[in-house]
Protein backbone atom coordinates (compact mmCIF):
# COMPACT_ATOMS: atom_id res chain seq x y z
CA UNK A 1 0.00 0.00 0.00
CA UNK A 2 1.56 3.56 -0.61
CA UNK A 3 0.74 5.08 3.34
CA UNK A 4 1.35 9.11 3.48
CA UNK A 5 1.72 9.95 7.26
CA UNK A 6 0.90 13.59 7.28
CA UNK A 7 3.22 14.89 10.84
CA UNK A 8 5.89 12.14 9.73
CA UNK A 9 9.08 13.47 11.04
CA UNK A 10 7.07 13.77 14.42
CA UNK A 11 7.11 11.67 17.76
CA UNK A 12 3.95 9.53 16.68
CA UNK A 13 4.05 9.99 12.90
CA UNK A 14 7.94 8.78 12.62
CA UNK A 15 6.76 5.81 14.35
CA UNK A 16 4.10 5.16 11.89
CA UNK A 17 6.03 5.91 8.78
CA UNK A 18 9.01 3.30 10.31
CA UNK A 19 6.48 0.87 11.30
CA UNK A 20 4.82 1.17 7.36
CA UNK A 21 7.81 0.64 5.74
CA UNK A 22 9.04 -2.61 8.04
CA UNK A 23 5.45 -3.98 6.96
CA UNK A 24 6.78 -3.66 3.37
CA UNK A 25 3.90 -0.61 2.68
CA UNK A 26 5.56 2.06 0.53
CA UNK A 27 5.91 4.91 3.44
CA UNK A 28 6.32 8.70 2.42
CA UNK A 29 6.73 10.73 5.92
CA UNK A 30 5.11 14.27 4.75
CA UNK A 31 5.22 17.57 6.46
CA UNK A 32 6.18 21.16 5.64
CA UNK A 33 9.76 20.59 5.56
CA UNK A 34 8.57 18.09 2.23
CA UNK A 35 6.52 21.11 1.05
CA UNK A 36 2.87 19.96 2.59
CA UNK A 37 1.41 22.85 4.90
CA UNK A 38 -1.56 21.60 5.82
CA UNK A 39 -2.51 25.22 7.26
CA UNK A 40 -2.88 26.44 3.57
CA UNK A 41 -3.18 23.28 1.82
CA UNK A 42 -0.07 23.78 -0.05
CA UNK A 43 1.27 20.43 -1.45
CA UNK A 44 -2.00 18.18 -0.93
CA UNK A 45 -3.11 17.43 -3.93
CA UNK A 46 0.45 16.40 -5.35
CA UNK A 47 0.95 14.07 -1.55
CA UNK A 48 -2.68 12.56 -2.09
CA UNK A 49 -1.95 11.34 -5.85
CA UNK A 50 -1.57 7.64 -6.02
CA UNK A 51 -1.99 7.40 -2.40
CA UNK A 52 -3.77 4.56 -0.75
CA UNK A 53 -4.44 5.47 2.67
CA UNK A 54 -3.26 9.06 4.24
CA UNK A 55 -2.24 8.77 8.78
CA UNK A 56 -2.73 12.49 9.92
CA UNK A 57 -0.05 12.38 12.84
CA UNK A 58 0.22 16.11 12.15
CA UNK A 59 0.38 18.69 15.03
CA UNK A 60 0.72 21.82 16.11
CA UNK A 61 -0.86 23.50 19.37
CA UNK A 62 0.72 26.82 19.00
CA UNK A 63 -1.34 27.15 16.07
CA UNK A 64 -4.36 27.15 18.03
CA UNK A 65 -7.14 25.55 15.17
CA UNK A 66 -5.22 26.33 11.86
CA UNK A 67 -3.94 22.70 11.74
CA UNK A 68 -5.51 20.31 14.29
CA UNK A 69 -9.24 21.63 12.83
CA UNK A 70 -8.83 23.51 9.78
CA UNK A 71 -5.61 21.21 8.04
CA UNK A 72 -7.38 18.03 9.37
CA UNK A 73 -10.75 18.98 7.60
CA UNK A 74 -8.54 20.40 4.63
CA UNK A 75 -7.00 16.65 4.58
CA UNK A 76 -9.98 15.11 4.79
CA UNK A 77 -11.46 17.27 1.83
CA UNK A 78 -8.79 16.59 -0.20
CA UNK A 79 -8.82 12.98 0.57
CA UNK A 80 -12.30 13.07 -0.89
CA UNK A 81 -11.94 14.75 -3.52
CA UNK A 82 -8.56 12.55 -4.61
CA UNK A 83 -9.16 10.42 -8.29
CA UNK A 84 -8.82 7.35 -6.15
CA UNK A 85 -10.54 6.80 -2.89
CA UNK A 86 -8.06 7.37 0.31
CA UNK A 87 -8.69 6.12 3.45
CA UNK A 88 -8.15 8.78 5.69
CA UNK A 89 -7.15 7.36 9.54
CA UNK A 90 -6.79 9.69 12.52
CA UNK A 91 -5.15 10.10 15.96
CA UNK A 92 -7.19 11.31 18.77
CA UNK A 93 -7.14 11.26 22.57
CA UNK A 94 -9.90 9.09 24.81
CA UNK A 95 -12.34 10.95 27.01
CA UNK A 96 -12.27 14.00 25.27
CA UNK A 97 -15.97 14.55 24.49
CA UNK A 98 -16.39 16.82 27.57
CA UNK A 99 -13.07 18.03 28.55
CA UNK A 100 -12.60 21.72 29.45
CA UNK A 101 -9.04 21.92 27.86
CA UNK A 102 -8.34 24.32 24.67
CA UNK A 103 -6.63 21.52 22.96
CA UNK A 104 -8.86 19.43 23.90
CA UNK A 105 -11.56 20.85 22.24
CA UNK A 106 -9.85 21.15 19.12
CA UNK A 107 -9.10 17.51 18.86
CA UNK A 108 -13.31 17.18 19.71
CA UNK A 109 -13.49 20.10 16.49
CA UNK A 110 -11.13 17.87 14.67
CA UNK A 111 -13.17 14.93 14.49
CA UNK A 112 -16.13 16.54 14.09
CA UNK A 113 -15.40 18.30 11.26
CA UNK A 114 -13.67 14.92 9.63
CA UNK A 115 -17.16 13.55 10.01
CA UNK A 116 -19.02 16.09 8.29
CA UNK A 117 -16.46 15.88 5.64
CA UNK A 118 -18.18 12.87 3.83
CA UNK A 119 -14.51 10.83 3.70
CA UNK A 120 -13.50 7.80 3.92
CA UNK A 121 -12.46 8.31 7.74
CA UNK A 122 -11.23 6.09 10.77
CA UNK A 123 -10.50 7.95 14.18
CA UNK A 124 -8.15 5.97 16.46
CA UNK A 125 -8.51 7.38 20.24
CA UNK A 126 -5.47 6.86 22.20
CA UNK A 127 -4.99 7.67 25.96
CA UNK A 128 -2.18 9.89 26.99
CA UNK A 129 1.71 8.49 25.61
CA UNK A 130 4.35 7.23 28.40
CA UNK A 131 6.08 10.33 27.41
CA UNK A 132 3.28 12.99 28.27
CA UNK A 133 2.19 11.26 31.54
CA UNK A 134 5.67 11.27 32.62
CA UNK A 135 5.83 15.54 31.76
CA UNK A 136 3.09 15.96 33.77
CA UNK A 137 4.33 13.92 37.12
CA UNK A 138 7.48 15.68 36.42
CA UNK A 139 5.21 18.98 36.47
CA UNK A 140 3.70 18.43 39.68
CA UNK A 141 6.67 17.28 41.23
CA UNK A 142 8.74 20.73 42.67
CA UNK A 143 11.22 20.67 45.05
CA UNK A 144 10.62 17.24 46.48
CA UNK A 145 7.09 17.84 46.79
CA UNK A 146 4.58 15.70 44.16
CA UNK A 147 1.09 17.84 43.94
CA UNK A 148 -1.75 14.44 43.88
CA UNK A 149 -4.26 16.46 42.19
CA UNK A 150 -7.60 14.72 42.93
CA UNK A 151 -7.16 10.91 42.24
CA UNK A 152 -5.39 12.43 38.92
CA UNK A 153 -3.95 9.82 37.07
CA UNK A 154 -3.11 8.34 33.55
CA UNK A 155 -3.24 4.43 31.79
CA UNK A 156 -0.50 5.64 29.65
CA UNK A 157 0.48 4.61 26.13
CA UNK A 158 3.41 3.12 24.40
CA UNK A 159 4.17 5.40 21.12
CA UNK A 160 5.38 2.53 19.40
CA UNK A 161 2.29 0.42 19.88
CA UNK A 162 0.19 3.27 19.31
CA UNK A 163 1.77 3.74 15.49
CA UNK A 164 1.38 -0.53 15.25
CA UNK A 165 -2.66 0.27 16.38
CA UNK A 166 -2.63 3.13 13.44
CA UNK A 167 -1.04 0.96 10.88
CA UNK A 168 -3.34 -2.25 12.02
CA UNK A 169 -6.43 0.31 11.01
CA UNK A 170 -4.46 1.75 7.92
CA UNK A 171 -4.80 -1.95 6.85
CA UNK A 172 -7.81 -3.06 7.57
CA UNK A 173 -10.63 -2.36 4.74
CA UNK A 174 -11.39 0.96 3.86
CA UNK A 175 -14.96 2.23 5.73
CA UNK A 176 -17.55 4.18 3.53
CA UNK A 177 -17.81 6.98 5.46
CA UNK A 178 -16.39 8.04 9.09
CA UNK A 179 -16.12 5.67 11.78
CA UNK A 180 -14.30 5.33 15.34
CA UNK A 181 -12.04 2.37 16.26
CA UNK A 182 -12.12 0.81 19.94
CA UNK A 183 -10.29 3.59 22.03
CA UNK A 184 -6.78 2.49 22.68
CA UNK A 185 -4.94 2.57 26.40
CA UNK A 186 -1.75 0.88 27.93
CA UNK A 187 -2.00 -1.47 30.37
CA UNK A 188 -2.01 -0.08 33.44
CA UNK A 189 -3.90 2.93 35.27
CA UNK A 190 -1.02 5.01 37.36
CA UNK A 191 -1.67 8.07 39.68
CA UNK A 192 0.65 11.51 39.52
CA UNK A 193 2.19 10.28 42.90
CA UNK A 194 2.99 6.74 41.56
CA UNK A 195 4.37 8.07 38.18
CA UNK A 196 6.31 11.17 39.78
CA UNK A 197 7.65 8.58 42.56
CA UNK A 198 9.08 6.03 38.99
CA UNK A 199 10.52 9.15 37.72
CA UNK A 200 12.23 10.08 40.57
CA UNK A 201 13.78 6.44 40.87
CA UNK A 202 14.96 6.40 37.44
CA UNK A 203 16.75 9.83 38.01
CA UNK A 204 18.39 8.31 41.08
CA UNK A 205 16.17 10.93 43.41
CA UNK A 206 13.81 9.74 45.99
CA UNK A 207 10.43 9.67 45.81
CA UNK A 208 9.45 13.18 46.70
CA UNK A 209 6.69 13.71 49.53
CA UNK A 210 2.70 13.50 48.15
CA UNK A 211 0.83 16.46 49.10
CA UNK A 212 -3.07 15.97 48.25
CA UNK A 213 -4.81 19.07 46.74
CA UNK A 214 -8.29 19.70 45.86
CA UNK A 215 -8.97 19.83 42.22
CA UNK A 216 -10.56 22.93 41.91
CA UNK A 217 -11.74 23.35 38.65
CA UNK A 218 -11.49 23.17 34.65
CA UNK A 219 -8.94 21.18 33.17
CA UNK A 220 -7.33 20.12 36.29
CA UNK A 221 -10.46 19.40 37.82
CA UNK A 222 -11.46 17.00 34.57
CA UNK A 223 -7.93 15.02 35.18
CA UNK A 224 -8.83 14.85 38.80
CA UNK A 225 -11.64 13.05 38.12
CA UNK A 226 -9.94 10.64 35.33
CA UNK A 227 -11.97 11.95 32.69
CA UNK A 228 -8.84 10.63 30.54
CA UNK A 229 -9.02 7.10 31.62
CA UNK A 230 -11.53 4.89 29.52
CA UNK A 231 -13.98 2.98 31.81
CA UNK A 232 -13.47 -0.15 32.91
CA UNK A 233 -13.21 -2.59 29.94
CA UNK A 234 -13.94 0.21 27.11
CA UNK A 235 -10.60 0.05 25.74
CA UNK A 236 -8.32 -2.32 24.05
CA UNK A 237 -4.84 -2.27 25.98
CA UNK A 238 -1.70 -3.28 24.82
CA UNK A 239 2.13 -2.12 24.69
CA UNK A 240 4.58 -1.59 27.02
CA UNK A 241 4.41 -1.01 30.74
CA UNK A 242 5.26 2.90 31.75
CA UNK A 243 7.95 1.19 33.89
CA UNK A 244 9.47 -1.17 31.14
CA UNK A 245 9.16 2.32 28.60
CA UNK A 246 11.05 4.36 31.26
CA UNK A 247 14.07 1.81 32.04
CA UNK A 248 14.76 2.73 28.42
CA UNK A 249 15.06 6.38 28.42
CA UNK A 250 17.87 8.47 29.48
CA UNK A 251 18.33 9.27 33.08
CA UNK A 252 17.56 13.00 32.80
CA UNK A 253 14.14 13.30 31.22
CA UNK A 254 13.12 15.92 28.61
CA UNK A 255 10.14 17.47 26.95
CA UNK A 256 7.01 15.19 27.00
N1 LIG B 1 1.29 13.01 23.22
C1 LIG B 1 0.24 12.30 23.61
O1 LIG B 1 0.15 11.88 24.77
C2 LIG B 1 -0.86 11.98 22.63
C3 LIG B 1 -1.88 11.10 23.00
C4 LIG B 1 -2.90 10.79 22.08
C5 LIG B 1 -2.88 11.38 20.81
N2 LIG B 1 -1.85 12.25 20.49
C6 LIG B 1 -1.87 12.87 19.17
O2 LIG B 1 -0.76 12.46 18.41
C7 LIG B 1 -0.56 13.40 17.35
C8 LIG B 1 0.91 13.59 17.09
O3 LIG B 1 1.53 14.13 18.22
P1 LIG B 1 3.13 14.25 18.26
O4 LIG B 1 3.48 14.51 19.67
O5 LIG B 1 3.73 13.11 17.50
O6 LIG B 1 3.35 15.62 17.43
P2 LIG B 1 4.74 16.28 17.06
O7 LIG B 1 5.89 15.45 17.50
O8 LIG B 1 4.67 17.70 17.54
O9 LIG B 1 4.74 16.27 15.47
C9 LIG B 1 3.87 17.08 14.75
C10 LIG B 1 4.18 16.98 13.27
O10 LIG B 1 3.25 17.84 12.56
C11 LIG B 1 3.97 18.53 11.54
N3 LIG B 1 3.30 19.80 11.27
C12 LIG B 1 3.20 20.89 12.09
N4 LIG B 1 2.57 21.89 11.46
C13 LIG B 1 2.24 21.44 10.22
C14 LIG B 1 1.59 22.01 9.11
N5 LIG B 1 1.15 23.29 9.13
N6 LIG B 1 1.41 21.25 7.99
C15 LIG B 1 1.89 19.99 7.94
N7 LIG B 1 2.52 19.38 8.96
C16 LIG B 1 2.71 20.10 10.09
C17 LIG B 1 5.39 18.71 12.10
O11 LIG B 1 6.39 18.77 11.11
P3 LIG B 1 6.93 20.15 10.46
O12 LIG B 1 7.28 21.05 11.59
O13 LIG B 1 8.08 19.71 9.61
O14 LIG B 1 5.79 20.69 9.63
C18 LIG B 1 5.57 17.37 12.85
O15 LIG B 1 6.05 16.38 11.95
C19 LIG B 1 -1.36 14.66 17.76
O16 LIG B 1 -2.52 14.75 16.95
C20 LIG B 1 -1.75 14.39 19.20
O17 LIG B 1 -2.98 15.00 19.56
C21 LIG B 1 -0.86 12.55 21.36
Amino acid sequence: MRIIVTGGFGDLGSRVAREASLRGHDAMPVSRRTGLDLTTGAGLVAVLRGADVVVNCADDPRRGAAVMVDGSRRLAEAANAAEAPVHLVHISIVGIDDFPMSYYRRKLAAERALAASGAAVTVLRATQFHSLAAFFARTLTRGGLTFQVGRMAFQPVDTDWVAAQLLDVAEAPRPTGYERADDIAGPEVLTVAQLAAAVRRHGGQRPGRVLPLAAPFGALRAFGKRQNIPAAGQARTGGRTFADWLAQQPRELEGR
